[in-house]
């Protein structure tokens, strides 16, 4: 049930994460459950932290995106039109020796010379199951001969003679445990979806499953939205909430795990042939780069290059450095068949796979696709409710077309549409025949929205913040000798305290009543921690570790012993610069909020 460890410096971070309450194995007092993780004290604020940022950046500071926060249990019948229900699943080998499983498309490829044996004999019994090893280069062939008597010893026999022998050299094979060698089954596809029942009996009629994502709710309320929310398109939906996935392989501490949050938004846009009908033409992305305040004419191509700019802006905002991600653009052949485009923001994790010159490949931390109107669509068709809107500005401005460029447009539509309904199984003249039904509702100002999806991990992004934040230094305790410290250098935008408080001495009932009047002064404005246990260079430290940016020290100074100009001033400690600045009391909410803000 533990984690394989994966490198030093992950073993540092996670038992790090352990140490501070960050991060603990679910149920670890029954031995834990694989992919499940708690978040303790600190972790709990972290998490917040980005979610209360994340809902912030993405709905309450603009004026085109309003929020949801759906059930996690829906109808069933929003898997079947998603996909989910036929297409969400992974392939999924077992050892035949072991019955580890492992995902199909996770095994590395290997190479050396595989002993087939056609079974094996003893004591008059005998097995014919044919098995394999893989011997990996310079190892010895007695090796897989032991594996399989132990084969062979789990089908009864108590000391095989193994039967049949034969040696084939193997290239780039992933058909064998890179473990012990041992061949795996054929793959299997398995579906990722947790199965519940819904009410008392458990039946295929009641049963139902835990959302895999949030985005298909939004989906789903696209139209409920739509009319409360005085929105028109373009504009969004977001969503923070948990997701469920069986994943076969949970690895890499929290990064693969079977409970998880996601942040999702659907931004819905207008197909190009209405921005063009509307606006004349459709701008395209000019270079790389930030495109700037929305514009009436962008087309589905600079929405999407906005939202990745937007994203990445986030997560820089958050502290994480634009070198320490990657924007991987899916390849063509990666791409769903509904999707136009699909950017990854990949974040360089200690574990992440290195390139041929020894760089961090990165993971995934977000998907932001271009998924057209493919959602809209399938729910459409498995609901039978219209999902489409009526836009006024482009029923205004057809009539005022040319009649070339009138038929121009509703030839693309109809051809785009054609296009969806052929490939979900519709026959060619039904097709056809609403295709162009459609075709001719654009042109009375009617169409599905396309849509971009911004798909980030809240569990994701807090291990890649604290992988960040780690840092391992030397720094001088109060007899100003140096000592190693691990600071979490956590930004404060989301550091999970923002600031301590420490009366230098905790038998002066003085210095504590002033700190705990500071503590309750800032209380309202900012997560405080208040500390008087012990040295105030250890209490520095734990601080340190904890990531709280700022610590508030009340000394004798502050009551005024030292002369008047100091009195109701404290020193403020910078976690990162150590720097300890003399600041007004009446000033520390103005003084912090600015650093926090
Ligand atoms: N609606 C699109 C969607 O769900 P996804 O790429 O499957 O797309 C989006 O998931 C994000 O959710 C990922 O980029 C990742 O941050 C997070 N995520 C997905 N599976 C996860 C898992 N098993 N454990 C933790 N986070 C996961």
């Amino acid at each position: 049930m533990v984690e394989p460890k994966v490198n030093d410096l992950m073993e540092r971070i996670v038992a790090l994460c352990k140490r501070r309450g960050l991060i603990f194995q679910s149920s670890e007092i029954y031995g834990g459950i694989n992919g499940f993780w708690d978040y303790g004290p600190l972790g709990a604020e972290l998490k917040r932290n980005i979610k209360d940022r994340w809902w912030q950046t993405m709905t309450r500071w603009r004026d085109d995106v309003v929020g949801l926060d759906a059930t996690i249990i829906m109808h069933p019948r929003i898997w079947e039109a998603s996909g989910h229900a036929t297409t969400f699943a992974d392939p999924m080998v077992d050892c035949l020796l072991t019955r580890k499983r492992f995902r199909a498309d996770q095994i590395d490829p290997q190479s050396g010379m595989a002993y087939h044996f056609a079974g094996a004999q003893n004591a008059g019994k005998r097995c014919d199951d044919a098995y394999s090893v893989l011997l990996a280069p310079g190892k010895n062939p007695e090796s897989a001969r032991k594996v399989a008597r132990q084969f062979y010893q789990q089908r009864g026999l108590a000391e095989p003679e193994l039967l049949g022998e034969r040696t084939e050299k193997v290239e780039n094979s992933t058909r064998y445990n890179p473990e012990n060698g041992s061949l795996l089954t054929e793959p299997r596809q398995f579906n990722l979806m947790f199965k519940t029942y819904v009410g008392p009996v458990e039946n295929v009629e009641n049963m139902a499953y835990l959302r895999p994502e949030t985005a298909q709710a939004i989906f789903a309320q696209f139209k409920n939205v739509l009319e409360v929310s005085r929105q028109r398109v373009p504009f969004g939906i977001c969503q923070i909430g948990k997701a469920f996935r069986n994943e076969i392989n949970p690895r890499n501490f929290t990064f693969r795990s079977r409970e998880f949050e996601q942040m999702e938004l659907e931004f819905f846009i207008r197909p190009d042939e209405a921005v063009e009908a509307v606006c004349g033409q459709v701008a395209r992305p000019a270079g790389p780069g930030h495109p700037g305040e929305p514009q009436a004419n962008w087309g589905w191509q600079i929405w999407h290059q906005y939202w990745v700019e937007e994203r990445l802006r986030f997560y820089e905002n958050i502290g994480l450095p634009r070198a320490s991600l990657v924007e991987y653009w899916q390849k063509p052949e990666e791409l769903a068949h509904y999707a136009r485009a699909t950017v990854d923001i990949l974040y360089k994790f200690p574990f992440s796979k290195r390139d041929a010159s020894g760089e961090l490949m990165g993971e995934e931390l977000e998907g932001i696709a271009a998924r057209s109107d493919f959602d809209l669509s399938q729910h459409q068709r498995f609901s039978g409710k219209a999902m489409g809107v009526f836009d006024e500005e482009l029923k205004a401005a057809w009539p005022k077309l040319e009649e070339g460029r009138k038929s121009e447009l509703t030839k693309r539509y109809f051809e785009a549409r054609l296009k969806y309904l052929v490939k979900t199984g519709e026959p060619a003249e039904k097709a056809e025949r609403q295709a162009r039904e459609e075709a001719a509702g654009l042109a009375k100002g009617y169409y599905v929205p396309h849509v971009i999806e911004p798909s980030a991990g809240v569990d994701r992004l807090a291990l890649a913040l604290i992988c960040n934040a780690y840092c391992e230094d030397q720094a001088p305790d109060e007899h100003g000798k140096l000592e190693s410290r691990v600071v979490m250098r956590f930004h404060p935008r989301i550091a999970p305290v923002k600031v301590a408080v420490f009366p230098l001495l905790k038998n002066k009932p003085e210095l504590v009543k002033k700190a705990l009047a500071v503590r309750d002064m800032l209380r309202p404005h900012l997560a405080v921690f208040y500390d008087e246990a012990g040295a105030i260079g250890r209490r520095y430290r734990r601080q340190d570790e904890a990531g709280t940016p700022f610590g508030i020290t009340i000394d004798f100074d502050t009551l005024g012993e030292r002369g008047e100009d100091l009195k109701d001033t404290v020193t403020l400690r910078d976690r990162d610069t150590m720097k300890q600045d003399r600041v007004k009391i009446n000033d520390l909410p103005r003084v912090l909020l600015e650093k926090i803000r």
